[in-house]
């Protein structure tokens, strides 16, 4: 061994050391967004605080799901006395009572002026907090004073990029959905013509119509960012951050972003370096059910059983519609687990078993599952992908239409619209998922190739976190691209010099030549005479 090679070993295993031990000290200021958001990010953050790092969540006096004390980390409360809670659910139960009466245009029109002015209420009020924070000199000392090594947002709300511009510390996004739509489509290029907007309900083949439909809903985003969103935060911007800023050039400021999302699930997309792909980073191998669950579970036997959820919000489906769906399920051969709030279904059979809550992971897991009824939010497709399970899907709002999409593509489920659920309907499509064994195989062969990575999407996550950590940033892995005004970006200035240049040219040959053919057509002339 030359002294060289020795000596490299040496600063190798010194360099790991000091990693190490600085990235069990990592300082994490975290910025989360509430409701189903949360529990992704609480995932996450609990994976960080069993690895050593030390966890800061920033969250408001009348959040809903976010405790302030926890054992995993310390929280900082804003005050805020108006909540979204009531206005969220009138929204939900609206949408719900309009797509079930069937769409019209002018029903689209008015809930997308309704989530429009809930989405900026809830902007609003998050930028009044924000204010609170810069405004409290005490506070951002102490913010500075705790020399956090990064910060860690959810950019559905703009608050965590302000604050990581603030403190001047590098930002990690864990990111679908940001301040107006999906997250790629202020990153990378993404033409219109192969890349469906969410909400738009499109795949990646679209005809001319069906472009021009994406284009409008691309449109409808654009609007949303242009004229509500961003003058909300123009004015803190102004304030607080030197220079002013726009909040969507903070968030392609980020150094990483955590993709809730990859492309098993996702239509094939440009992408780019400093995107990092976590879909299904929440799952894990099935535990072992409590006893009676796992009892009830396997009564039925090789018939296997079923589970339904259709989200944590509200209470989806009129009650004609639920004991129809009881009355489908007690005729059935398979158990039934399904999470329903509000008043029991007379027809309830004796295999349904209704609950509060269940471990839905666990169940998904199981070997004797056949089918999942969902409403589609992402976290729930991710798990059906991760677990191989087919889904009748019931989207209710939001993207749960486009999650559902993308695996009914694939035939790995089906799709039942608000206004089409009905006793026959659900039960043909029940049927065809349990008795169909191609949907079960689609799912499996999703299921497969999304667990076939070189590391696990947890541990994807907490390595560009602790990357970030060590390199205090990663701003090499920025494109220069979010710098340039958009002609430059489109090269259209080069294009206008060239053309300018090209068509100059020309002039000039031809000047020369109509020069030489009129002085010839002189001489001719000349010599005539
Ligand atoms: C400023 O922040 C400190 C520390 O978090 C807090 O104790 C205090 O109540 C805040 N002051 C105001 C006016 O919000
Ligand atoms: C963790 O962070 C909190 C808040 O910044 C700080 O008070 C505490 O001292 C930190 N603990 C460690 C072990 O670094
Ligand atoms: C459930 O009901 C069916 C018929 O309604 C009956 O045959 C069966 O014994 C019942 N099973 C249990 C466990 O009560
Ligand atoms: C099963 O479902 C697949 C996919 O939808 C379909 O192509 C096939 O015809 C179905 N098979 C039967 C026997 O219905």
């Amino acid at each position: 061994m030359t002294l060289n090679h020795f000596c490299g070993i040496i600063t190798f295993s010194l360099n790991l050391v000091l990693f190490a031990s600085h990235c069990n000290g990592g300082n994490i200021l975290v910025f989360p967004v509430d409701g189903s958001h949360w529990i992704n990010m609480k995932i996450v953050l609990e994976e960080l605080h069993t690895r050593g790092h030390n966890i800061t969540v920033i969250r408001s006096s009348n959040s809903w799901y976010i405790p302030e004390k926890s054992p995993i980390y310390t929280s900082i409360t804003l005050e805020m006395d108006q909540g979204l809670e009531n206005f969220f659910d009138i929204y939900l139960q609206e949408h719900m009572r309009a797509q079930r009466e069937g769409a019209s245009l002018m029903t689209f029109l008015k809930l997308t002026k309704d989530f429009l002015s809930m989405i900026t209420k809830a902007h609003l009020l998050w930028c009044d907090a924000t204010t609170q924070i810069f405004q409290n000199q005490t506070l951002v000392k102490k913010l500075k004073d705790s020399q956090y090594d990064l910060v860690l947002a959810d950019p559905a709300m703009g608050p965590g990029a302000l604050i990581a511009k603030h403190l001047k510390l590098p930002l990690v996004l864990n990111v679908r959905w940001i301040t107006s739509g999906e997250g790629h489509f202020v990153l990378a290029p993404s033409p219109l013509s192969y890349i469906p907007v969410p909400g738009s309900g499109l795949t990646d083949k679209m005809d001319f119509i069906q472009r021009v439909k994406n284009m409008f809903f691309y449109s409808i985003v654009f609007f949303q960012e242009k004229f509500l969103i961003g003058p909300i935060y123009a004015d803190l911007c102004n304030r607080h951050i030197e220079g002013g800023c726009d909040i969507v050039s903070l968030l392609q400021d980020a150094d990483i972003w955590l993709f809730r999302s990859d492309f098993v699930f996702e239509f094939p997309r440009p992408t780019m370096p400093n995107v990092v792909y976590i879909g299904g980073f929440q799952c894990k191998p099935a535990k072992p059910l409590p006893a009676d669950l796992e009892e009830f579970v396997q009564s039925a036997g090789e018939h296997g059983f079923i589970i339904m959820t259709l989200g944590t919000l509200v209470n989806a489906l009129p009650k004609e519609v639920t004991d129809e769906i009881a009355s489908i399920f007690a005729k059935m051969p398979q158990k039934v687990i399904w999470r329903h709030k509000g008043t029991r279904p007379s027809t309830l059979g004796n295999n349904t078993m209704i609950v509060d809550w269940m471990p839905q992971k666990d169940l998904l897991g199981h070997p004797n599952i056949k089918v999942f009824v969902a409403h589609g939010g992402t976290n729930g497709v991710q798990e059906a992908i991760y677990y191989g399970v087919p889904v009748l899907g019931i989207p209710l709002f939001f993207d749960q239409y486009d999650n559902l999409l993308r695996l009914q593509k694939r035939e790995a489920a089906k799709v039942i619209l608000l206004d089409n659920v009905n006793g026959p309907n659900f039960e043909k499509a029940i049927r065809e998922l349990l008795y169909n064994d191609s949907y079960r195989q689609n799912m499996q062969r999703l299921s497969s190739l999304h667990r076939d990575q070189p590391m696990p999407p947890m541990d994807q996550a907490t390595f560009w976190i602790e990357y970030v950590i060590r390199h205090k940033g990663a701003t090499h892995l920025r494109t220069q691209a979010y710098k340039l005004p958009w002609y430059s970006y489109h090269c259209l200035d080069v294009l206008v010099v060239l053309i300018a240049v090209i068509m100059g040219l020309l002039f000039l040959v031809f000047a020369v030549f109509r020069f030489l053919f009129c002085r010839g057509g002189r001489n001719r002339k000349l010599k005539q005479y």
